[in-house]
Order: structure tokens, then C-alpha cells, then sequence
């Protein structure tokens, strides 16, 4: 009972552990009184009934869906069905069956739900744990609003593959700052007491390595050693549990020859036995299901893959039904032993005990009333000003200066649903969500010419003649995200990265007109533009910035926020360069440019050069690093340096350490990100800034051992993955 009990604990109580022996009680006392068929009930997912869009709260009950509640054969729900509803629903199972256990209603909730913040890829940017947090807590309380108390989220997918569509949903390419995003979105949507009736059961996904699919297509099989595993993609799920995290979704994939829904390396062992894990695994939808021919071929039937499943370690089955149809009878042939279903019970009714639902079932229906959601349209603002990453920007294009005319072009200039990003269900009415409305809202004289689409023939005429009006061009980019033609998200894999359509077609004709043109990018992975980037004045990555993100990408673009964002993820030159991330081997033969034998392409840069790094981001003004110094005290590395604005207006540094082991027991990465700080200064304003780097922190995994990290180190303390003064420190001890 470790990390779940504080969780319980602080819910049912102030005297934390006082409460989780007298939860485990009321659990032992419910499982006493179950029947089979009521505690396989309790480990089945099934859909709603409704799958949310538009106003949910219309038409009847699904009557499937109340006679499972009723006879206990569901004890999960998914899909948002209304808060109405969902009350319905549970004063069923509450007041009408056997043993009125409530349910639990899941949903997607990745980054808002009444109103939207940019795609976590964009959030990641803001290297910000108190901004990630407040975000959290906010998508929490909204999806209350709705009847949802369990959100499957964070998604902690480590990806370095831009092909792979999901990388839109994750916290980018660094195991280390992705660790901190998972505590932080943990924090923020459970809260201090997940049973307040504003907050939600956090869900760490895709467990695990999701991210590392062959090819970088989703669904597809990821082959990785331990050490990778440990190092690279375990570390998020790791700080999502040490956050107390009540449930976990394994993947769909294959991990090593195992499907990650039936592998009890990764469910058991490592899970539960190396993190300590108490709270509930889910499956993903239907993997389960996928466990027999002609997917996996992991089992030859339904009723063995429910089995082989639960034995792995899986408590919960969503929407494949195998659990419901086979783990009677698999329980009664004793292929699952009694106390293996158990376990898996208990886990669920821990979760339903976390979340209060015993005390208080049913979701407040005036909740929505009591929330500011103006407020939290400006917080949605705010995350998309964070989230802007700003590229480029020559000749001061930007900030925008009062009085330009500007003229907005393509079909991204004015299209508030596609600035929503992936997982959107409800289609939120935002506030100033296109970025012409954001122009306007800040005053900016902008004329709006769409020109062209991002998937559709361009109108290269219309283009240069609204170039040629205009003082200053701002041109938009990217992919759709909406379901129908989404480009990112879910199984929207791209083999080639570059910018959709013509859009090209665009870049060149803009480039032939000679005027001024910022570039504004809405998409949700890095893509391979070294042709736009080259072309653009200026170039501004807004992601999908959210339901205030038009808004949020304009006050940028004026200079009314300052741009903080810094990339958490490489940008390739070419698509055939993914794999790339900036904590790669060096290799025997690292890349020097002009040498025949070094590391390369011979038809693209070399993998030494990522069309924009990681860490990477410009601001209105400039910063100065000096005197940067690391010095090893006792248990940690204490780095400082003088950081200076050197410009006239105030800007924020995300100040960077970056270490790599020189010489260790496996080759390590060229460098690694071990810690940041956000720092504040106004022109011409110095400030000392200290970042404490504990020594456990610079260990590594290998077969199966911690490695704590020995003798001499590199380090840099630097504004991104590729800058920075050389600097050494030595840990001592025989290398
Ligand atoms: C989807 C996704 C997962 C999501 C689940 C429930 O297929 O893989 O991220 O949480 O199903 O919607």
C-alpha cells in the first residue's frame, strides 16, 4: 500500500493511513458479500451509450446500458453521457442493484473539456509545472461539470518519431521534463482529495513505449532493450505513480514480443512490484479483444485472452467484452484463481473509495453555475501565449508594429474548430479561437484573404495580389485537426511530414513577391519545413493553441506576451530523418561537417543539425550567459550562472542543464536535459540563477541495476540542446 494510500488516505481523512486499513476493510467486507458474476461485473467497461457530441444530455437511456448497471454486470462506464444522465445511471446502481456499488464514468479529457487548452505537445513547451498543474485542475473540475469523474489522461508517451500522429498528445521527447509534466497533471487533476467533486482520476497512457512504434505508425510493434526501457519510457509512468496516479492504461501494442494488455513484465513486476503501484489498470479500448487471430495471436479464443489477461495483470476490460462474456466460467474452471479476480476487484473499489463514490455518488448539477468560465477562457489564453514557440524573426518582423496593415491568409487564419487540437468531443465555442479574431481583439489592422486551403489547389494569383496590398503578410500552416481529416491525433500516422496539399506552393509564391511574410505553423508534431523556414521573415509555432488560441497566439504576435515557449521536441529537415532527437548516442563516428566518414545523410544535414532543436525558442529580446559554473556538493551538482537581458524590453529565460557521462559502463547520451528554471528579467537585468541537480539524478539503468553515475561529466548551462559553454565536473570514483 505505498503510493495509493496516500491518495486514500488523504481522501477519507486528514491522518494519512489512518483511513486505507479501514478502506481495505470495506473492500474485504464487499468482496465477502459478492457473487462471481458481481465481481467480474466490477472489472467491465462498457460504453455509455452516448458518445459525446454536441449536447449529450438529449434522449433516453440506453437500455443495455441500464440493465448492466442495474444487474451489476458493469461496474465502468465510458464516454461522456451528460451529468443528467450519468446521476441516472448511478442512482441505478446505486439504489438498485444487489450491492449498490456506484460506477465510474471515464472520458478523454486530454486538455479540456468546456473550454481548451493547446495540445499537450504545445502545453510541454511552457516548461511550466505550476502552469500544467492550474491547467489540470481546471479540465478537472470541467469535466465534473459533465458527470466524468476519470479522465484518461496524462498521456506520457515519450516520442522521438514525428511521424507518429500522437506525438501531438504527449509531453515531447525528454524522458526527464516529461516526468515532471506527468506529477504535474497528476497533481492537477486528482488535487490534494480526489472526493471533493472537483477533481478527476488521473490515468497514466500508453503503458508503455507507445511512442517507439517501428516506422513511427501507430498501433504498430516497438522492440526496445530494458536499459532503453528504464532510461528513456518507464521514467513518466514512474513519476505518475510517485504522484499517486489511481489508474493506468497499457497500450496496444506489442512490447518485445508481448502485447503490453497481457505482459506481466510490464503489469506486475514493474508496475506493481518496482513502482509500487495500487491503483487500477485499464485496458485500451478493445485490446484485449486484439489479444487473439488474426491480431496477436497471443491466445487462441476470447475466453483465454480474458484469462491470460487478467493473470498479466490487467484488472479492467474496456468495450471488448471478453471479461463479460468468459471470466465466469474461466474463474470456475480455475484457470483464473479466485484470488488473482480478487485482487482486481479490490483495485477497482480502491479507485471508487479514492474518488468518494461510496460517500458521494452522484455529480453536483450546479457545478457548472458556480464556475468562472470566463476565467478560464483566459487561462486558456494565457496557456496558448506559453505554449507559442517563436522560430525565426528577422529584421524585428515581429512583434507587430502598430499601424502595419497586415493581411491574414489561408484556410487556418479563420477556422476556430481547427485550432481545438486532437481529442476534442464537444465542439467549444472559444473566445477569439481563430487567430483574426485574436488580430482584431488586439487591435491589429488585418484584412482576412483565405487563398488557400491546407489540403486544396492554391490560388497563386489571389496570393500575390493580397501580398502585394499589404504591408506585412501573415500566412498560415499546418494540419487539420478535426475528425473527419485529422492529420494528427489517433492512428494519423504520416509517412512524409512536410507541410500538406500545396501549401509549398504557397511559401514560393510569397518568396517571388518579396514582401515580409510570419509564417504562424497549426499543427501537432514537428514538421519537416526547411523551405518555409528559410522563405518566412518570421516563423511562429502555435501548435493547436486552444480554445482562446487565436487570442493567445496574437498577444504574441503584438509583443502584448512576451514568446517563453521552448521546443520539447526536434524538428527534422526530412521526413527520412526520423527517428531524431537531440539525446542520442554520439556513435564511433559523430558527425563533423566535410567528413566522409562521420555520421550523415548524403542527401539531407547531418543528424549533428536538427532544422530546430529541442530546448530551442527566440524571444523579443536577448540573453547573455556567463560565468556558468558546476560544482559537485555532496549528494548533488550545483550549477549557476549570470544570465543577463540584453535587450531594452522584459523577456523570460528558460535556462537549461545539460549533462553528459563521459565515460560509463554503456555509451550515454551526447547530452541529456537534468533540470531548468524559468528566469524573469527586465532589460539590461542580470540575475544569478541556481539549479540543484541531485546526484541520483545523473544514474542510469543497465541489466536490470541502477548505475549511479561516476567520475567525469560534461555539463552545459545553456538556452537550448545544442548551445552552451563546456563545462566538468568529476563524481569521483573509479571509471
Ligand atoms: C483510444 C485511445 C486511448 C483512449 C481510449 C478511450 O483508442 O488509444 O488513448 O483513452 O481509446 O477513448
Amino acid at each position: 500500500m505505498k503510493h495509493l494510500t496516500i491518495a486514500c488516505a488523504v481522501l477519507a481523512c486528514a491522518c494519512a493511513d489512518a483511513a486505507a486499513p479501514a478502506i481495505e476493510k470495506r473492500i474485504d467486507a464487499l468482496l465477502a458479500r459478492m457473487t462471481l458474476e458481481e465481481k467480474v461485473g466490477q472489472l467491465v467497461q462498457i460504453g455509455s451509450g452516448d458518445f459525446a457530441s454536441g449536447d449529450v444530455e438529449k434522449g433516453p437511456l440506453d437500455s443495455h446500458v441500464v440493465n448492466a448497471v442495474v444487474r451489476g454486470e458493469a461496474g465502468l462506464l465510458i464516454s461522456c453521457c451528460g451529468i443528467k444522465k450519468y446521476n441516472q445511471l448511478q442512482k441505478m446502481a446505486v439504489e438498485e442493484s444487489r450491492l449498490g456499488i456506484p460506477i465510474m464514468l471515464g472520458h478523454d479529457v486530454i486538455h479540456g473539456c468546456r473550454t481548451v487548452a493547446p495540445i499537450p505537445l504545445g502545453l510541454s513547451c511552457a516548461w511550466d509545472e505550476d502552469l500544467w498543474r492550474g491547467l489540470a485542475e481546471t479540465f478537472a473540475v470541467e469535466a465534473r461539470t459533465r458527470g466524468i469523474d476519470w479522465t484518461f489522461a496524462p498521456m506520457l508517451d515519450v516520442s522521438r518519431d514525428a511521424r507518429w500522429g500522437r506525438i501531438a498528445e504527449c509531453a515531447g521527447q525528454d524522458p526527464f521534463l516529461a516526468s515532471r509534466y506527468a506529477a504535474s497533471m497528476v497533481r492537477g487533476f486528482q488535487g490534494d482529495n480526489p472526493a471533493d467533486g472537483r477533481h478527476v482520476a488521473a490515468c497514466l497512457k500508453h503503458y508503455v513505449a507507445y511512442g517507439a512504434c517501428e516506422g513511427g505508425r501507430d498501433y504498430n510493434t516497438v522492440e526496445l532493450s530494458d536499459d532503453t526501457l528504464r532510461n528513456v519510457y518507464l521514467p513518466p509512468f514512474e513519476a505518475g505513480v510517485r504522484a499517486g496516479a489511481l489508474t493506468v492504461m497499457p497500450a496496444f501494442h506489442v512490447m518485445n514480443g508481448l502485447p503490453c494488455s497481457a505482459n506481466p513484465y510490464l503489469l506486475r513486476t514493474t508496475l506493481r512490484g518496482r513502482f509500487g503501484f495500487e491503483g487500477m489498470t485499464v485496458s485500451d479500448w478493445g485490446s484485449v479483444g486484439e489479444l487473439v487471430p488474426p491480431r496477436h495471436g497471443m491466445y487462441a479464443n476470447l475466453a483465454d485472452a480474458a484469462a491470460g489477461a487478467i493473470n498479466a495483470g490487467m484488472d479492467v476490460d474496456m468495450m471488448s467484452n471478453a471479461y463479460r462474456r468468459h471470466l465466469v466460467e474461466r474463474v470456475k474452471a480455475g484457470v483464473v484463481k479466485a484470488n488473482v479476480l480478487d485482487e482486481a476487484v479490490r483495485h477497482v473499489l480502491r479507485v471508487k473509495f479514492a474518488l468518494g463514490l461510496f460517500e458521494h455518488p452522484y455529480a453536483d448539477e450546479k457545478l457548472l453555475e458556480k464556475l468562472d468560465l470566463k476565467k478560464h477562457a483566459e487561462q486558456m489564453r494565457v496557456a496558448a501565449q506559453r505554449s507559442v514557440v517563436l522560430l525565426k524573426n528577422e529584421k524585428r518582423t515581429l512583434p507587430l508594429k502598430r499601424g502595419t496593415r497586415v493581411v491574414l491568409m489561408g484556410e487556418l487564419g479563420d477556422n476556430p474548430s481547427e485550432m481545438l487540437g486532437t481529442w476534442q468531443t464537444w465542439d467549444v465555442p472559444g473566445e477569439n479561437a481563430a487567430l483574426l479574431a485574436g488580430l482584431r481583439a488586439d487591435g491589429v489592422d488585418v484584412v482576412y484573404a483565405p487563398c488557400y486551403t491546407m489540403t486544396g489547389a492554391v490560388d497563386v494569383v489571389a496570393v500575390t495580389a493580397a501580398a502585394t496590398n499589404a504591408d506585412l503578410v501573415v500566412a498560415t500552416f499546418g494540419e487539420l485537426c478535426g475528425w473527419a481529416a485529422a492529420m494528427n491525433g489517433e492512428n494519423t500516422s504520416r509517412a512524409d511530414i512536410g507541410l500538406p496539399g500545396e501549401q509549398d506552393k504557397v511559401v514560393e509564391a510569397l518568396r517571388a513577391t518579396g514582401r515580409p511574410f510570419v509564417a504562424v505553423l497549426f499543427n501537432g508534431r514537428p514538421l519537416a519545413i526547411p523551405e518555409l523556414a528559410d522563405a518566412c521573415d518570421a516563423l511562429v509555432e502555435a501548435w493547436n493553441p486552444g480554445s482562446s488560441g487565436g487570442w493567445g497566439v496574437a498577444d504574441v504576435m503584438t509583443g502584448l506576451a512576451e514568446p517563453t515557449g521552448r521546443l520539447t521536441v526536434d524538428f527534422p529537415h526530412k521526413t527520412g530523418e526520423c527517428p531524431l532527437y537531440y539525446n542520442r548516442l554520439e556513435t564511433g563516428r559523430p558527425w563533423v561537417d566535410g567528413d566522409r566518414w562521420t555520421t550523415r545523410y548524403v542527401d539531407a544535414p547531418s543528424p549533428g543539425r536538427s532544422l530546430f532543436s529541442f530546448g530551442f525558442g527566440l524571444s523579443y529580446t536577448t540573453f547573455a550567459y556567463a560565468n556558468e559554473k558546476a560544482a559537485v556538493d555532496g549528494d548533488k551538482v550545483v550549477f549557476t550562472a549570470d544570465v543577463t537581458n540584453l535587450g531594452g524590453r522584459t523577456g523570460e529565460e528558460v535556462v537549461q542543464v545539460y549533462v553528459r557521462d563521459v565515460v560509463a559502463c554503456v555509451s550515454r547520451p551526447r547530452r541529456e536535459l537534468k533540470g531548468w528554471q524559468r528566469v524573469k528579467l527586465v532589460g539590461g537585468e542580470t540575475k544569478s540563477v541556481r539549479i540543484e541537480v541531485p546526484v541520483s539524478r545523473l544514474g542510469f539503468w543497465h541489466a536490470g541495476t541502477r548505475v549511479a553515475g561516476e567520475g567525469e561529466f560534461n555539463a552545459w548551462i545553456a538556452p537550448d540542446s545544442d548551445r552552451g559553454r563546456l563545462l566538468t565536473f568529476n563524481l569521483g570514483g573509479a571509471r
